[in-house]
């Protein structure tokens, strides 16, 4: 007799757990890190009436070049050296497919965004986690040992990093795009929030790759993931990627947002406002350590388990991350993502409650 289908599953997966978010109805989300606020409606008129006309019968441009040229236009990056995707999260797939090998290695400091080492498990990869620092900095000398030791085919550093918010030393980043061997992947999801970038290293260092999205400021339903490097190996990288990854309604909603891109500034400022008071705020409850953020989020240690936090705070209609379960660098520790006004004073009156 053979064995049902999912028992031959690679091992590897059989262990691992489906990505999984909540999408609640009516919840104040901050455990996403969207970005609160729609396009004005103007956009959205804009956005309709470039819809209206698709052509439903044909498939979207395959090089979504309408779109690239304004990506490249806003980065300042040859349109040669833009790769899109459906999500960053293609993106990194895509790079896992294009820099495999036998055994290959990714070596990733963590805590980090979560893809990262599932999407490389996926892919048959070996994953190698160097910890930060207690104060969540990159351990430079660490780093470099275990990429000595282990020879990683890929390097991926969130820059801010995803949960701890933070943009890590400039010069440790420095040193180890130049010294840390293989392919190093510099994920600027969270960029606009940041405005700090290695986009300058791209023309110089031919090892560095840029990724970022549009998910964070406003347009995460498209799934536009952006990636940046040299054209040579976009070349290459377009070889991996699926005919035609970015969907036509996505191509032109996004094209109509980059047009008349103002309004972005604007939320963005409004969130960075927000960020600040909801920093003022939670500085003020007791026994609430706080860490920096340069993202469109804040992560907080609790006195009490985080889990207890986490479930009274759903409770009461508001949606946060837990992510202090284990022992480790991130014990007791939640994530918010700073939202409306409105939203943010519905979670500081919530979790002050339960303070
Ligand atoms: C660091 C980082 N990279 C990538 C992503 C995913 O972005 P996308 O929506 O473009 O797949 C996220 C989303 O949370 C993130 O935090």
């Amino acid at each position: 007799v053979t064995a049902p289908a999912e028992e031959l599953v690679r091992p590897a997966i059989r262990a691992l757990r489906a990505y999984e978010v909540e999408h609640p109805e009516r919840a104040v989300k901050l455990d996403a890190n969207e970005n609160p606020y729609p396009p004005p409606a103007g956009v959205m008129a804009r956005i309709a009436d470039a819809v209206r006309g698709v052509d439903l019968n044909r498939y979207p441009d395959p090089s979504a070049l309408r779109l690239r040229r304004l990506i490249a236009g806003r980065t300042g990056w040859p349109v040669e050296g833009v790769l899109l995707g459906n999500g960053s999260d293609e993106l990194i797939s895509l790079l896992l497919s294009a820099f495999g090998g036998p055994d290959p290695a990714l070596l990733i400091p963590v805590p980090t965004f979560s893809m990262y080492r599932h999407l490389a498990l996926c892919s048959g990869w070996r994953v190698e986690e160097v910890p930060l620092t207690p104060g969540f900095e990159l351990d430079g000398e660490a780093l470099s040992e275990r990429a000595r030791e282990t020879r990683p085919n890929l390097t991926v550093v969130a820059y801010p990093n995803n949960p701890t918010g933070n943009c890590f030393d400039r010069g440790t980043m420095e040193r180890l795009v130049a010294n840390v061997g293989g392919v190093v992947v510099v994920d600027e999801a969270y960029h606009d929030f940041a405005h700090q970038t290695f986009r300058a290293r791209l023309a110089d260092r031919g090892n560095l790759v840029i990724l970022r999205t549009l998910s964070k400021v406003g347009l995460a339903a498209l799934r536009i993931g952006v990636l940046l490097a040299s054209p040579a190996l976009v070349r290459e990288l377009n070889k991996v990627r699926l005919p035609y990854n970015v969907s036509t309604f996505s191509q032109l909603a996004a094209e109509a947002v980059l047009e008349e891109p103002g309004f972005l500034d604007e939320q963005v400022a409004t969130v960075l406002a927000e960020r600040a008071r909801l920093f003022r705020e939670l500085g003020r409850v007791r026994g609430v350590e706080l860490f920096p953020s340069d993202a469109n989020f804040v992560l907080f240690r609790t006195p009490r388990p985080s889990r207890e936090v986490f479930e009274a705070l759903r409770a009461g209609g508001v949606l946060i991350r837990d992510l202090g379960g284990a022992a480790g660098l991130l014990h007791r520790c939640l994530r918010v993502t700073v939202g409306t006004p409105a939203e943010n004073s519905a979670f500081l009156d919530a979790f002050r409650s339960l303070a």
